[in-house]
């Protein structure tokens, strides 16, 4: 659907970023991260936000960035993985365009998020923890239009199944 932003929604490690910067290549529309839009106007790192304003303050400015969201159409758009979590977030992802859950395993989402590093939310937190956390999360996720699983498939092989999947919803939303 022209227009209407595409938002991916999902835990840390699922391919978010990469992903989303693929998709937008391939249809040609522009990337943005609300990790990217927060530290921009920040002037400093997700870690450091934490570090010094804490979790609080960080949520406060993923709702101001969905605020700034309702600016874009057309673009892709990749969420942080607990900006859906917060009271009536996934309501106001859901009117601003499709919302994709990219679904994963829990405990390779993790390890490929703890290898990446830079990521507040597991810091002191037992891997039993993180995958906890991400099970919590998981009916809020399911709450996307479009669910796409990630397991055992390659980051092209994703990106496909997403160019797959709009491919579809521009023809259903084409009829008349
Ligand atoms: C968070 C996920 C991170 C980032 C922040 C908090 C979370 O984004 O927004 O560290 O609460 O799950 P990614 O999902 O891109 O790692």
């Amino acid at each position: 659907m022209p227009g209407r932003n595409v938002i991916l929604v999902g835990f840390m490690g699922a391919g978010k970023s990469v992903c989303g910067r693929m998709l937008a290549k391939r249809l040609g529309r522009c990337f943005v991260e609300t990790d990217d839009m927060i530290t921009a106007r920040e002037g400093c790192s997700i870690p450091e936000i934490f570090a010094r304003h804490g979790e609080a303050r960080f949520r406060q400015l993923e709702a101001e960035a969905v605020d700034a969201l309702a600016l874009k159409s057309g673009d892709v758009v990749a969420t942080g993985g607990g900006l859906p979590c917060r009271d009536g977030m996934m309501d106001r992802l859901r009117a601003l365009g499709t919302v994709v859950w990219l679904r994963g395993d829990p405990l390779d989402l993790l390890e490929r998020a703890r290898r990446q590093g830079a990521r507040p939310m597991l810091d002191g937190r037992s891997d039993d923890d993180v995958v906890a956390l991400s099970r919590a999360r998981e009916p809020i996720y399911r709450r996307a239009h479009l669910t796409i699983d990630t397991s055992g498939r390659t980051i092209d092989q994703v990106v496909a199944d997403l160019v797959a999947a709009f491919r579809t919803e521009a023809v259903h939303a084409a009829k008349p």
